[in-house]
């Protein structure tokens, strides 16, 4: 059965529509940050059927991320709003993670980290509205380039570790570092997004989460693993921007679980040598010598070689120029995401009232 909603037809505007779009559209406001979006928001209490839906830019394991705008509201910005089918999330045990996952983004604020601005639910769904970014994902631009050249992934790099070093600073692992999870916006800066893994730790913490490729031995091992993690697949990323394929890969996790724990990497002979260097000590197994993980923490990275010469200032500022600035039509626009069959996860079978106050009454 098709799971298509009255509201999920193609909206495609007439030829007379268009053109009145036109003529309206330098009186169309759209907020510009997400503190604007978060004073239109307010207090209310939403609801699903407050918004007009624009198209799916993401679809994952309970749900799908959509493009929406609220309905008859002066405001036109877009926004994303997450959807996840409680019976899935329920399923799949991920209650506890899909609740430190809106804890946590309502704790932090960061440059290059996305913005939540309000959650809610109803009784099949849970949703989470963020600020729409519309660059498309690193990993879409990775694969349209093959690689990344050095400065590019130097770029990308940079972001992503303040971003980490301040989400470690407030003892959160953030543990689903992957090209899929990294947007870019429209300036062509990184946000990251996806925060379904993450973690508020003291120090270590023992569930298999992650995807295959980007897993640390210490996870695979079931060691217990903190911050250490994040560090490590900040490598495998570095390594996969400049190479075009990740370090460690096989048809089946197991054969990357082994290739991981057996720790052979072999670098391509274009590598940057201080590049190669950095990879090295962040592909480290023991993670009392990995690179993040000592007593300096992020500063070790941020001091290496490769990063010589970086202003980490201008680069928290935004302030260094981005390896491209994506081509967009307008803040809605969803060209640069891939296609995906339309729902709204309507189909989802209700909870039970039982299952409701045990799992999702706090959310
Ligand atoms: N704020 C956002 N703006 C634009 N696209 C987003 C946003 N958040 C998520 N997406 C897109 O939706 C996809 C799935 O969202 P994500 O939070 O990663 O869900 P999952 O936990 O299912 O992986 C992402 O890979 C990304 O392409
Ligand atoms: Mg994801």
């Amino acid at each position: 059965m098709a799971d298509v909603d009255a509201e999920d037809k193609p909206q495609r505007p007439s030829a007379s529509a268009d053109k009145e779009r036109k003529e309206k559209s330098s009186s169309k406001k759209v907020a510009t940050s997400a503190t604007d979006l978060k004073k239109i928001i307010g207090g209310r209490n939403l609801k699903f059927e407050d918004f007009d839906l624009r198209a799916t830019v993401g679809t994952g394991t309970f749900g799908r991320v959509r493009v929406v705008k609220f309905k008859g509201n002066p405001d036109r910005t877009p926004m994303a709003l997450k959807i996840l089918k409680k019976s899935e999330v329920i399923r799949l045990k991920q209650v506890e993670h899909v609740k430190a996952e809106k804890q946590i983004l309502t704790m932090i604020e960061h440059p290059f980290i996305v913005n939540l601005l309000s959650t809610f639910q109803d009784d099949k769904r849970l949703f989470m509205l963020m600020e729409y970014i519309n660059g498309g994902e690193l990993f879409s631009y990775l694969r349209k380039e093959g690689r990344l050249p050095n400065d590019h992934a130097k770029f990308y790099g940079a972001e992503i570790i303040l971003a980490f070093q301040y989400l470690h600073s407030m003892n959160i692992v953030y543990r689903d570092l992957k090209p899929e999870n990294l947007l870019i916006d429209s300036g062509g800066h990184i946000k990251i997004t996806d925060f379904g893994f993450a973690k508020v730790v003291e120090d270590r913490t023992w569930t298999l989460c992650g995807t295959p490729e980007y897993l640390a031995p210490e996870i695979i091992q079931s060691k217990g693993h903190g911050k250490s993690v994040d560090w490590w697949a900040l490598g495998i990323l570095l390594f996969e921007m400049l190479a075009g394929y990740p370090p460690f890969y096989d048809e089946n996790p197991f054969g990357i679980y082994q290739k991981v724990l057996a720790g052979r990497i072999e670098f391509p002979r274009h590598f940057d040598v201080k590049a190669k260097d950095l990879i090295k000590r962040l592909l480290t197994h023991d993670r009392t010598k990995r690179y993040g993980c000592l007593k300096n923490g992020a500063e070790d990275i941020k001091r290496h070689k490769w990063y010589k010469g970086t202003d980490w200032d201008v680069v928290f500022a935004r302030g260094l120029p981005p390896p491209f600035t994506p081509t967009i039509k307008a803040p809605d626009d969803t060209s640069l995401f891939d296609k995906y069959p339309e729902s709204t996860e309507a189909s989802a079978p209700s909870i039970s009232p039982k299952d409701q106050s045990a799992f999702f009454d706090d959310f």
